[in-house]
């Protein structure tokens, strides 16, 4: 399936239609000649440690080719939301992309294996794993011919929970709970398998759908939850430690091939920078994030996981379709043990 940009919202479109005036007078590199701008589109806030560890690797970037390259990070979903630019990138009205692992299991179900619950047993494991080309080489290449998107890696999105309106300690709590998932089949089924009723829906659409009662909860990590004030209508966060989710680089492939030998070897150092730094950045953010939240009035709960763990650990197995996904998981499993 080829994805396609869906520029549906008015702010979409008129973020593209500034995309092109702002790329009309950049400043000249050293040796004069025009850089060439990445546009990168992400769905955080400034404050999220994404957005910093990208304005790190534009510096850099910057630095090391003398001028002849900059990343112009767009945050905040003002290019859309991440099925939007997942099109967008693939069209090359964009360049680069963070992705979240859910969006592209719909373009090649291959990515569902590291969606799944309790294949990661933790930030170091899944960082092993997906940052080894023997284990993801052909994975990252596999949306290259049709899509035209090259995967370059990723950043984690750390364990990902509950939170709720009212608190939730077994699956039984969640029943008739309508929990905001990413759009992903195997998301629903998780949410599903966990005892709640799941809700597809972007990102940048849960604060209010919470706020309004169209939704009861949702899931994801602490930074996201106080990056974007989530605590505020869902103040019950539950450690259901149900996955440790992935974000992933994504480019497109002619903007890469475009690049010299040398500036592409330079990119791929500071981007592995990038993602090196990533995890101490991450680990500081989601500190802050549960003090920041704490003061502000949520309760985070710690429960005893074992009924969701027992739900979810089947399911994981039967989401494993063909022998390229049982390969996947067998060596993501094998590394943990290591
Ligand atoms: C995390 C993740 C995003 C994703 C979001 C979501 O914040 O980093 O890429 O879009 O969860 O739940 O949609």
């Amino acid at each position: 399936m080829r994805v396609r940009p869906l520029i549906t919202s008015a702010t979409c479109a008129a973020a593209i239609a500034s995309l092109a005036a702002c790329g009309t007078s950049p400043a000249p590199a050293i040796g004069g000649e025009a850089p060439v701008i990445l546009r990168l589109a992400l769905n955080q806030t400034e404050k999220h440690p994404s957005y910093v560890a990208l304005t790190g690797f534009d510096t850099r970037l910057q630095q090391a080719t003398g001028g002849r390259y900059r990343l112009d990070v767009f945050p905040n979903e003002v290019l859309g939301a991440q099925q939007e630019v997942l099109g967008l990138t693939s069209d090359g009205i964009i360049d680069l992309a963070v992705i979240s692992g859910t969006q592209l299991e719909n373009i090649n179900p291959d990515f569902r294996v590291f969606n799944l619950p309790r294949v990661f047993d933790s930030v170091e494991h899944q960082m092993k794993v997906i940052n080894d080309p023997a284990v993801v080489g052909d994975l990252y290449r596999s949306l290259e011919g049709d899509q035209h998107l090259t995967v370059l890696g990723g950043f984690t999105q750390g364990e990902r929970n509950l939170y709720t309106k009212k608190p939730v300690n077994t699956p039984a709590d969640l029943a008739g709970q309508k929990i905001r998932v990413q759009e992903s089949p195997v998301m629903l089924r998780m949410i599903t398998t966990m005892g709640g009723s799941p809700t597809p829906m972007s990102y940048g659409e849960v604060y209010t759908a919470m706020q309004s009662g169209v939704l009861d909860g949702a899931e994801n990590n602490e930074v996201s939850y106080f990056t974007q004030k989530h605590y505020e209508v869902a103040p019950h966060f539950t450690y259901t430690k149900h996955l440790v989710g992935l974000d992933y680089l994504v480019a497109n492939s002619e903007a890469l091939q475009k690049m010299s030998p040398e500036d592409r070897a330079i990119f791929d150092r500071e981007w592995t920078k990038t993602y090196e730094e990533f995890v101490t950045l991450w680990d500081k953010a989601t500190k802050d994030a549960i003090e920041g939240a704490t003061a502000k009035g949520a309760q985070f709960h710690r429960i005893d996981t074992a009924p969701f763990d027992e739900r979810l650990e089947p399911l994981a197995r039967s989401f494993l379709a063909n022998p390229t996904q049982q390969q996947l998981y067998d060596r993501t499993r094998q590394a943990a043990t290591r």
